[in-house]
């Protein structure tokens, strides 16, 4: 027997008892004629005791024990003297009888502790003692409970568990697929899933009515702290049911969630936040509601004074940084660089500073008096002591800069506290949008998305207008999730595949099997996927997914510890007849 505890549930109410733990050891010391040895588990750490006036010869093994060599011990519960209460087991010890070592260890390449010395590729190329680490695990353990509770939620209203194929076929729509080629059918390749989409509404048609999977999906697309190329989703669908029905479900899913596993009662109904005005007062349609500070257009009053910048723009706005005005030139020297950073983009900064005594001071004085900025300053609603920030260019890239320039002054102020949550849906999103380089729409959601049927006749005269029934969920300002109300008429679906530019043929070739199902009944039907890596960091106060995946990939796409991609052989490529065409590399 290896053990009759483990290392995290021995109390005082255990003292006397003979108890046989295992695991590895964690840190020893020795003191004169004591040693003393964390041992340690999945569940905690608890002292061991070896005395080498009592018996010399078990303390003299225990003194050669190294770092993360896997232990079995026998021994007596003890009431300590000096008890530690930052651990569960710190009113104990074992008074050690009996030591085998199960296994030996090389000294581990950087330290298992809280914090460690290990930079991020070593921690990755030895993952899986990486994981030994307390904050690690600790988050592999949230990951654990987030899934039961989704589980149950979705259990509960009646959801069904279905899994769908991983290799399946490579569709034109979407981000970039990972290709499996295959060896029975060469020159023929499958896809792995971005999503299960079809399937599920498949399934949809097959009338089970509610549907969800925890599931991997796969997407060769740039990497981000908060995107992986293979990452999990909640995937859901549900028959007969409205946006308003899905919101509702969703919500009560959410809701669960903060309460089982942050301990926060949301009573109040997500607010919904149609897509135009997100885009307006927040420059994003993943807006950040845990502080204000919205945007405020000025393009209409601060034309025609001279000012190229302003004149020339299509687009002027800003925000209020409240109580900035006493910003130093330096400070506002950093956020001018801050703006200008490629991944900002704006060209320059205009600062208004609303004095104390009523008085103005901007970068912009030789072109604006006292009175235009008096007449910015009430536009926005600012008041003595604030900031005013504006950038000024086209639309689109200003207010994206403008949204970069409002969250990192949310960081500057601490407004954005990891441990407050602010959750909305953003509704109404355009059905398609333009593609200047490909020169044709693209399905902003996905091309089941349906479009709203008061809009459904602009589909061919002014696509751009359509609205779809879309919407996706924000927490914190990290999009956590997206769906739709579906197509569910083969005519309708026709007219959208016909909007996104494929030919009859094309549509039929790609998705004919959709466009069959559709024929045989196909219930109107919606559904979500939530990024399941997402919501767990976001939950646990972080935007970077990787620290809450067992074997994550690095920022390269690479598994450093399996050492993923890699070749294959010659063997394996001839058997699938693939050949390798190398590009000079300059
Ligand atoms: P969508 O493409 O919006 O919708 O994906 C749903 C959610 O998945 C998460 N996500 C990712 N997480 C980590 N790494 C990635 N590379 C990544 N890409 C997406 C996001 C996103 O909101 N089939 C549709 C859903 C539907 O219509 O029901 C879909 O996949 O949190």
């Amino acid at each position: 027997m290896y053990r009759t505890h483990n290392c995290g549930e021995l109390k005082l109410r255990d003292k006397g008892k003979e108890v046989k733990l295992s695991g590895w050891v964690h840190k020893s010391r020795d003191l004169g004629g004591m040693t003393f040895i964390d041992l340690r588990d999945r569940y905690g750490k608890t002292q061991l005791v070896f005395n080498m006036e009592t018996d010399s010869v078990l303390c003299s093994k225990a003194r050669k024990l190294g770092r993360e060599y896997v232990v079995r011990v026998k021994g007596i519960v003890e009431e300590r003297s000096n008890k530690n209460p930052k651990m569960s087991t710190g009113d104990i010890e074992i008074i050690v009888t009996g030591l085998d070592i199960l296994n030996r260890s090389e000294l581990p390449p950087f330290t298992l502790e809280e914090e460690t010395d290990g930079g991020d590729e070593l921690r990755m190329k030895y993952r899986y003692l990486d994981l030994r680490r307390e904050p690690v695990k600790q988050n592999i353990l949230h990951r654990h409970r987030f899934a039961q509770e989704v589980r149950k939620y979705l259990d509960g209203q009646g959801f069904l568990e279905i899994e769908t194929p991983v290799l399946i076929k490579s569709t034109p729509e979407g981000a970039r697929d990972f290709v499996v080629p295959s060896r029975e059918h060469p020159g023929d390749f499958y896809a792995l899933p971005q999503s299960p989409q079809t399937f599920k509404q498949l399934l949809m048609v097959s009338g089970f009515d509610k549907y969800f999977q925890v599931v991997k999906c796969f997407r060769d697309e740039d990497l981000r702290a908060d995107r992986q190329p293979e990452f999990t989703q909640v995937d859901c669908e549900m028959s007969f049911v409205e946006q308003d029905d899905v919101l509702v479900t969703f919500e009560g899913l959410a809701k669960h969630l903060f309460t089982t596993l942050k301990g926060i009662d949301m009573k109040e109904s997500f607010l919904r936040l149609p897509y135009e005005r997100a885009m307006a007062e927040y420059g994003t349609d993943k807006p950040d509601l845990r502080f204000g500070m919205k945007i405020r257009e000025l393009s209409p009053i601060v034309k025609g004074k001279g000012f190229n910048v302003f004149d020339n723009a299509d687009y002027t706005g800003g925000i209020v940084a409240p109580g900035c005005a006493s910003f130093s030139r330096k400070e506002l020297d950093k956020l001018t660089d801050f703006v200008r950073k490629p991944q900002v983009g704006a060209k320059g900064l205009v600062y208004v500073k609303c004095n104390e005594d009523g008085t103005f001071k901007s970068s912009v004085d030789k072109f604006f008096g006292q009175d235009d900025l008096k007449q910015w300053a009430d536009e926005m609603s600012a008041g003595k002591g604030d900031l005013l920030l504006i950038l000024a260019g086209e639309m689109a890239g200003t207010l994206s800069a403008l949204s970069e320039l409002r969250l990192e002054m949310g960081n500057r102020l601490d407004l954005r506290d990891p441990e407050k949550f602010s959750a909305l849906w953003v509704v109404d999103f355009p059905l398609l949008e333009w593609d200047e380089d490909a020169g044709r729409y693209f399905a902003m959601h996905h091309p089941f998305t349906s479009p709203r049927d008061e809009d459904l006749e602009l589909l061919e005269k002014d696509p751009g207008r359509v609205r779809a029934n879309a919407y996706d969920l924000v927490i914190n300002g990290v999009e956590i999730g997206g769906g739709s109300i579906r197509i569910h008429d083969a005519a309708i679906q026709e007219r959208m595949f016909r909007a996104l530019g494929f030919s009859d043929e094309e549509a039929r070739s790609q998705f004919g099997f959709l466009l069959d199902a559709f024929k045989y009944g196909a219930p109107p039907h919606g559904g979500v996927a939530f990024g399941f890596d997402r919501w767990v960091s976001v939950f646990a106060g972080s935007e970077t997914i990787r620290d809450f995946i067992a074997f994550p990939k690095n920022n390269a796409g690479r598994d450093v510890m399996i050492n993923s991609p890699s070749t294959i052989s010659e063997e394996q490529l001839k058997e699938l007849g693939l050949q390798i065409i190398k590009h000079n590399q300059s």
